[in-house]
């Protein structure tokens, strides 16, 4: 018997996913315990965008959400996504950020640390994994999954073998294109569970129609555990239904232990908040169809409407197809980076950029040279040698872990903020989303004094001290 457990996606990735990560601590709340009562393996309910989403847009701590989140989820493991050495913000960050990072998010409430990187380098999840362990919490270590000549089964399985050596109590397969076909997941699923000891857990996204699909086969192939998110907020850009799911597999060997009924409150709780978001038009419909241009051109879906885009704002829309013929070129010569965020919208301007400059690398992005120079890891394929020259000259590449270069940063981030400080996450804050924190930290503070918070202005933060 292998009972299949359940990771609910509707706090976290759905939510990003549709509605881009808009769904506040407000709107969470009232169904919080009735979550917790289901006997989910664990809610994905932090971390990826929402830190990001609450200090920008929603104007809240996202700490506190956490421990809002917490408060209410007495029994069910919290679950977040940590996207390496780059945590939830935009770059690499020193060691000692990362590490506090881990500590306060498991001190906060966090079980479950979900932990990728876009290049796949096993280097760049090493202080997380590190102090994950160190914490207690769980390190579910995640392989960025793509497809190509490279990334064969063996490129996986000798991936997901480094990460179990690593520490790694867990492994995900992080499907964040939808690219994986039911029976390539199939296949994937048994090779890993022959190659690895821990449990097997997949993440893939509906946007090109297969999700359910490829969730049953890889159950089928015995993995362990599986995102899914309540119907209402499920599909498209997002997780396949969870109520879909838990009836496929109800009274077979992989029952999931849920029972439809109990279902019922949370898809009735959320139904009328997806029509809430139809109707003020954060949720745009088109989220919700199959896209099979990724199925056709193997790019993720944002990717392909970002070259349109691009090629559009150039006056340039008939040479889609070109640029289409160019990503896979570029992305073999820069030594085949999964197409994900940030190295598919590099990969994907510079070929744009090859097409209409009228020769290959004629103009090269500062970002493109970045990646060829190792400024976000290594590639999962060296780059040849001539390659590099032609692209960053004589300049010296680097080839240890980008974040061995970075001085420790905490001490003094906390001397620039010291007026502000609250608590201590709030040099977390700042050292991920400087201007963006200090917004908030001003909102907060204005509304505390009772002041017109809207209208709080962030331009007498740091220079003033
Ligand atoms: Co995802």
């Amino acid at each position: 018997m292998a009972q299949i457990k359940l990771t609910e996606t509707v706090l976290r990735d759905s939510h990003q996913s549709l509605i881009a990560t808009r769904m506040t601590t407000e709107e969470m709340l009232p169904v919080l315990e009735k979550l917790d009562g289901i006997g989910y393996h664990s809610l994905e309910a932090w971390g990826g965008a929402t830190f990001d989403s609450c200090l920008r847009f929603l104007n809240e701590d996202p700490w506190e959400r956490l421990r809002t989140i917490r408060a209410h989820v007495k029994n069910t493991k919290l679950q977040m996504l940590f996207r390496g050495q780059n945590i939830l913000g935009y770059r690499h960050y020193s060691d000692d950020v990362v590490e506090y990072f881990v500590q306060k998010s498991i001190a906060n409430g966090i079980d479950i640390l979900r932990i990728f990187d876009a290049l796949n380098d096993p280097r760049n999840l090493r202080t997380a994994i590190n102090a994950t362990k160190k914490e207690g919490g769980h390190v579910q270590a995640a392989i960025s999954y793509t497809t190509g000549d490279v990334y064969t089964t063996e490129y996986f399985t000798n991936y997901a073998k480094t990460l179990e050596e690593m520490g790694a109590d867990s492994i995900c397969i992080k499907d964040m294109a939808g690219l994986l076909k039911p029976y390539d997941a199939y296949d994937l699923v048994k090779a890993l569970k022959e190659t690895v000891n821990v449990p097997i857990q997949l993440h893939t996204h509906y946007t090109s129609g297969l999700a359910s699909m490829t969730l049953l086969k890889a159950i089928e192939a015995g993995v362990d555990v599986v995102d899914t998110a309540i119907s209402p907020m499920a599909m498209g850009t997002s997780q396949p239904p969870t109520e879909s799911l838990v009836a496929t597999l109800a009274g077979t060997e992989y029952d999931t232990g849920i029972k439809l009924e109990q279902l019922d409150e949370i898809t009735k709780f959320f139904a009328p908040l997806r029509e809430k978001y139809l109707a003020s038009g954060q949720l745009d419909p088109k989220m919700l169809k199959v896209d099979v241009n990724a199925l056709i051109y193997q790019v993720p879906g944002g990717m392909l409407s970002n070259l349109v885009s691009q090629l559009k704002q150039a006056g340039k829309s008939d040479k889609l197809t070109e640029v289409l013929e160019e990503v896979p070129r570029v992305r073999a010569d820069a030594g085949y980076p999964p197409l994900v965020t940030p190295s598919s919208q590099i990969v994907g301007t510079q070929a744009v950029f090859n097409v209409i400059g009228g020769e290959r690398y004629k103009m090269v992005t500062k970002e493109f040279k970045g990646l060829v120079e190792g400024q976000y890891g290594k590639t999962p394929v060296d780059i040849d040698d001539e390659f590099v020259k032609k692209i960053i000259g004589d300049k010296e590449r680097i080839t240890c872990r980008p974040a061995d270069a970075l001085e420790p940063e905490l001490d003094k981030l906390r001397a620039e903020i010291k007026q502000y400080m609250e608590q201590d996450e709030d040099v977390l804050s700042y050292a991920l989303f400087e201007q963006v924190a200090l917004k908030f930290f001003e909102y907060r503070k204005a509304k505390k004094y009772g002041l017109d918070a809207d209208n709080a202005d962030a331009s007498l933060g740091i220079h003033t001290v």
